[in-house]
């Protein structure tokens, strides 16, 4: 055996024992302290972690989810199945009513695409009773989406909060988080800054927008159709867009195995609608695929790691592939470690401040996997080799310095270990 596979064995073992430490009996928190509830993206990447070695395990992660969702078809960013003080802003902020408690907007819609893929692994059985009782609840997700959060009926995704991206402080949302005045907002204490050094995490200034505009949801008791008229930040987020087309596709699949011919039509319309939409996003002098405020209609014009999300979501003209492709190839010579989530050179990049330029092994495991589908065989190698370099030089960390490798923000980090195991790891390769 070499000293590469007994290294690997042994990362293997640390990235098992992180998720079974991180869980908290049917679902698992991304890092006890710091975020010590179950979240929503979060939990749909750790299932893929557990289906290495525990599927039993992997679907209840996405059971309990769904066990959360709203009446209207909300899956919310966060449950709080259980208290914990250290942690701010916590249900009583949300103030949703919901049983069990949650915050009031949602996540990345990666649980249909998840699903398949435990449903693949199981056989793919059409009679599968778990994918079964999984599916009606992420058409509800789904069309959710499609009701509430496509304004301009093209197929496009917008957030109403910033959380609602994932990608919390990305330089995207600082115009629209300008917009958002936190004047009223009452002094609150921050628990992000006692867990992990306040260098990596968004700004004080930052965070009061943030809560500013929990109030503001919460002043209108949550109402979808008010929340996404009025909220003062509202941005089609193009991360957030792919991974709806790329989830719709996968929903098809599973609408398409069960012979639920009315769906299937329902879903081929919607990713019709869709792949013509993201045009909207496209950005020719930057030659990748941008967010775009939806209030003012201005691009947002900088490239992130989700601008790479189109081959996972299975758009964009030879033309555009190029570029993108192009454009990838630069930052791989600008950077030791791909994908910086915002480029080098950006105002206000910065390697280790959460958003805005470190590397986040979820979002370089979505890109590796576009470019494999479309025959970027060595782009998507590099991107893994550098996921791996990266768990290998530093550990488990919520992410990594693009520049220097260095983890950053909270270490033993659930769902860097759940993409070491699904996709890095020599067993999964
Ligand atoms: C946080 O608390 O920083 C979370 O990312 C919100 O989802």
């Amino acid at each position: 055996m070499t000293s590469m596979s007994h290294a690997h064995r042994h990362l293997d073992d640390t990235a098992r024992n992180i998720l079974r430490r991180n869980d908290r009996g049917g679902y698992t928190v991304p890092r006890p302290g710091l975020y010590p509830f179950q979240w929503n993206w979060d939990s749909a990447f750790v299932a893929l972690g557990f289906a290495t070695f525990d599927m039993d395990r992997a679907w209840q992660e996405l059971e309990t989810l769904l066990s959360g969702q709203w009446a209207d078809g909300m899956i919310p960013h966060i449950l709080f199945h259980r208290d914990d003080e250290g942690y701010f802003p916590g249900p009583d902020v949300w103030a949703s009513g919901t049983r069990p408690r949650s915050s009031g907007i949602t996540q990345p819609p990666v649980a249909a695409t998840v699903v398949r893929e435990l449903w693949q692994r199981d056989g793919a059985d059409p009679a599968h009773p778990r994918m079964r009782a999984l599916y009606p609840k992420l058409l509800a997700s789904h069309r959710w989406f499609h009701r509430y959060r496509d304004p301009l009926h093209n197929g496009l995704v917008m957030a109403v909060h910033n959380w609602e991206t994932g990608r919390d402080n990305s330089a995207e949302w600082d115009a629209a988080l300008a917009r958002v005045s936190a004047r009223d907002v009452r002094p609150f204490q921050r628990r992000d800054t006692s867990h992990v050094d306040i260098a990596f995490r968004p700004t004080q200034a930052e965070y009061e927008r943030y809560v500013a505009l929990i109030e503001f949801g919460r002043a209108r008791g949550w109402d979808p159709v008010r929340v996404a008229a009025e909220s003062p930040f509202r941005v089609v987020d193009v991360g957030m867009t792919m991974i709806m087309l790329r989830a719709n596709r996968d929903l098809l699949a599973l609408a398409r195995a069960l012979d639920d011919q009315q769906v299937v039509q329902e879903l081929r319309t919607r990713i019709a609608l869709s792949e013509q939409g993201c045009d909207w996003l496209w950005n020719e002098d930057l030659g990748v695929h941008c967010s775009r405020d939806l209030v003012d209609g201005r691009p947002a014009a900088l490239v992130t790691s989700a601008s790479f999300l189109g081959f996972f979501a299975g758009i964009g003209s030879p033309a555009q592939h190029a570029r993108l492709l192009e454009r990838l190839a630069a930052l791989a010579d600008s950077v030791p470690y791909l994908v910086p989530s915002l480029a080098p050179g950006s105002r206000t990049y910065d390697p280790l401040r959460y958003w805005r330029g470190p590397v986040w092994l979820v979002m370089n495991a979505l890109i590796a996997r576009g470019l494999d589908e479309a025959a970027e065989t060595a782009l998507a190698n590099r991107i893994r080799g550098d996921s791996r370099a990266l768990v290998e030089r530093s550990g488990f960390w919520e992410h990594f310095s693009p520049e220097t490798g260095q983890g950053c923000g909270g270490d033993q980090f659930s769902w860097t270990a759940a993409m070491w195991l699904n996709d890095l790891t020599s067993a999964s390769t």
